[in-house]
């Protein structure tokens, strides 16, 4: 106990001091943040399969060409991939007693599955037994970007996939969508991730949508759980929110745009609608209520490329794919993403 609070406190006193820190000159697209994880490296997979990156590329493009719901849905299949137990595709591991993280409410609305395994067995038939389904989750969410029009930024390879998925560690490490800027910062720090990824990863919310199950009783109809609206949501937005989404309809899965100005274009009007009051959730929302992270917000929302965006971007990204990472002899490489745990 002693030592888990101590290696709590130590990851908090990290991510607070890089939260800290001024902004500094923008890192290139290609740059990659300092602290390498061993194993894992740039065209890992250059000799046993160089054809990886084409595969899932040409993967992703046909999924999007037929429903372009599907990008976003990849890239937030990442996030919640990686902040449960680490980037090693236990999000795959299916569970017969509903104790895997698929069961979990966070897992809730989660899309990606069958395509994930499609594009493992393209992958397994070019080389069997190579390429970890971790690794095609990181390479479907660049391109999940990338088919957005945003960068496509370098993706470090090498995880192994892992064989423990527990619902519990996606209830505990999956910030809710109502969390507040303390709750967002601290769920991020527990991870070794900074307020800077964690204003740069929301920037994801500039593509895709949300149900209504997930934020209109927070932003609409039951703020803090006083049968109020979010005062903070803009009037005129808050309006047509309220049209979508009845009141009093918990399961209600109608979906909205996060970004209703580009809801599939990669770009920096998701910070345009925070700063105006127009973010869909809570958790964008708080983005202001933080000095770092506002300024952030306040500069994206007023740049004129989103350059600055795109690099911190892949740097970000790149932070978050390293997250308990198991490589070398860790883990394994299964021929299937999904395989039972109980
Ligand atoms: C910071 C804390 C975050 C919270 C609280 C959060 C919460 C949510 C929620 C509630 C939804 C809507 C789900 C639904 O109603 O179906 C959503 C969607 C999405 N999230 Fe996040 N998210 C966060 C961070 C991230 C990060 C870091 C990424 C990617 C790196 C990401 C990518 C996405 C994407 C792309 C969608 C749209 C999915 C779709 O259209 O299918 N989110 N998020």
């Amino acid at each position: 106990m002693a030592l888990m609070r101590l290696l709590v406190v130590v990851a908090v006193a990290a991510a607070v001091a890089a939260s800290c820190r001024p902004a500094l000159a923008d890192p290139a697209v290609s740059a990659l943040p300092g602290l390498p994880v061993a194993g894992l490296a740039v065209g890992f997979y250059n000799e046993s399969c160089p054809q990886v990156e084409d595969l899932v590329l040409a993967e992703m493009r046909a999924f999007v060409e037929k429903d372009r719901t599907l990008g976003p849905a990849m890239l937030r299949f990442m996030f919640h991939d990686c902040l449960a137990r680490g980037c090693d595709a236990s999000l795959m591991l299916k569970s017969r007693s509903h104790k895997g993280e698929q069961d979990a409410a966070s897992s809730y609305g989660l899309r990606g599955y069958d395509e994930i395994e499609q594009i493992k067995a393209k992958v397994e038939a070019a080389c069997p037994l190579t390429v970890s389904c971790a690794d095609i989750i990181a390479l479907a969410a660049r391109d999940a970007v990338y088919l957005s029009n945003g960068p496509r930024y370098a993706v470090e390879t090498g995880r192994r996939d892992g064989k423990v998925s527990a619902k519990f560690d996606a209830e505990n490490d999956l910030p809710p969508p109502s969390s507040n800027i303390v709750d967002l910062k601290t769920y991020f720090s527990v991870k070794g991730l900074g307020w800077k990824d964690l204003v740069v990863l929301s920037g994801s919310h500039t593509i895709g949508s949300a149900q209504c199950s997930t934020f209109a009783s927070d932003r609409l109809y039951n703020f803090s759980g006083k049968g109020v609206q979010d005062q903070s949501l803009d009037k005129a937005y808050a309006a047509s929110l309220r049209e979508a989404c009845e009141p009093g309809l918990d399961n209600d899965t109608t979906s909205l745009p996060m970004d209703p100005t580009s809801p599939y274009d990669f770009d920096l009007s998701y910070y345009r609608h925070v700063r105006g009051n127009t973010g869909l959730l809570l958790s964008d929302q708080a983005l202001m209520d933080d000095r770092w992270t506002r300024e952030y917000v306040e500069r994206m929302a007023a740049a004129a490329s989103p350059d600055e965006f795109f690099a911190d971007f892949a740097v970000a990204m790149t932070n978050m794919g390293r997250l308990e990472v198991l490589t070398g002899g860790s883990g394994e490489i299964r021929e299937t993403c999904a395989a039972y745990v109980d």
